[in-house]
């Protein structure tokens, strides 16, 4: 089969190359001796992928290795017992290895992909909106009503916690850096959009009507002090990511004088060893897909050869939404 590997830790422009394959057996390190195999349609490009390629993710692989941690195909096996059979459409988390014409996932991470959605929709439904929900829901706490800023708000995550959080009943205030990325975030159903590069705070503030009750912050960086201060009475902050290179530190005198909270959200390290969340989570993504919330914006597709094109597009600042590469 056709793949793309990394093959040194030198960057996205230079740390990749394509590659044939053997196809891969069905099993999955996660569920070993089982797993679903996938004709991939589409794989999805994310931060962590870029992070890879510098040896900067917290999984790290030996090289060479095909990198790529979600899909959306056609299924060609499945382990016996399962829901899924041969022919299904589904998006699928595989952690590793969507970069290749045939990948492998765990059973309790493949899940039916609607009808609703193509397959490069697909192949960024599970890590950007199995982290909002879990971000939103699980974490954040977040119920009918409230309101939601979400930094990167064009971003994969971002996009993709706007979408869930208007489907949980939110309010949802944007926060970019550009035109371009206002306009994302307005066709992801942002309420509101404030520049990072202005008074989003004070904006924030007066569009909630005195502070915000969950930040999503995939960002991190020198905002962070004024995403604690956009809060109203028993907030929250809900870390996610370091996308803007630092990562921020809390006076916590902050979250005493102010009664919020910062919640820690790391689905991966969370959900992956709890078949059953997977399975839960799923089912209400899947959920607001059919009631049509969630429809994930697809800002770039490359094919697979142009891999490290679409890696130098995140690492430049430059996506908008999920970025895809078309494989079949
Ligand atoms: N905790 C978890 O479970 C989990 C799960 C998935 C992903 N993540 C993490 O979440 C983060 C966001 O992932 P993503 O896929 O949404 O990335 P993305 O699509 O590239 O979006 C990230 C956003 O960050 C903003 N940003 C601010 N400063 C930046 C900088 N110096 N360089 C690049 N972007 C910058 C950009 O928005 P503006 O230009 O508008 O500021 C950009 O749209 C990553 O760190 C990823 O590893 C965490």
């Amino acid at each position: 089969m056709r793949a793309v590997q990394i093959v040194d830790l030198t960057g996205p422009g230079s740390a990749l190359a394509q590659v044939e394959l053997p196809e891969p057996e069905p099993t999955h390190m996660l569920t070993p001796g089982s797993g679903v195999v996938i004709d991939v349609h589409a794989a999805g490009v994310s931060f962590p992928e870029v992070l890879q390629t510098r040896g900067e993710y917290q999984l790290k692989p030996p090289l060479p290795f095909v990198p790529g941690s979600e899909v959306a195909g056609v299924v060609r096996s499945a382990p016996d017992g399962s829901r899924l059979s041969e022919g299904d459409r589904v998006a699928a988390g595989c952690l590793l290895g969507a970069f290749a014409e045939v990948a492998v996932a765990p059973e309790f991470l493949t899940f039916p992909l609607s009808d609703e959605l193509d397959y490069a929709q697909g192949s960024g439904l599970v890590l950007n909106y199995h982290t909002a929900y879990f971000s939103l829901k699980l974490r954040g706490r977040l119920v009918e009503g409230e309101t939601v800023l979400v930094h990167g708000a064009a971003g994969g995550v971002g996009t993709a916690a706007i979408q869930v959080a208007k489907g949980l009943g939110a309010r949802t205030i944007g926060v970019v850096s550009s035109d371009d990325k206002e306009r994302v975030a307005r066709e992801a159903g942002a309420d509101d959009v404030v520049r990072s590069d202005g008074a989003w705070k004070d904006e924030a503030k007066e569009l909630s009507g005195g502070g915000v009750d969950v930040v999503v912050d995939p960002v991190g960086g020198d905002r962070f002090t004024d995403s604690l201060r956009s809060l109203r009475e028993e907030g929250r902050v809900v870390v996610i990511g370091f996308t803007g290179g630092s990562i921020p530190e809390v006076r916590v005198n902050r979250l005493l004088l102010n009664n919020t909270e910062v919640v820690g959200a790391g689905w991966g390290a969370f959900a992956m060893n709890k078949p059953q969340v997977n399975r839960e989570i799923g089912a209400e993504v899947n959920r607001l897909v059919d009631e049509g919330f969630v429809r994930p914006i697809v800002g770039a597709r490359f094919p697979l050869e142009r891999a490290g094109e679409a890696l130098a597009l995140i690492d430049a600042r430059g996506a908008t939404g999920k970025i895809v590469l078309d494989i079949r």
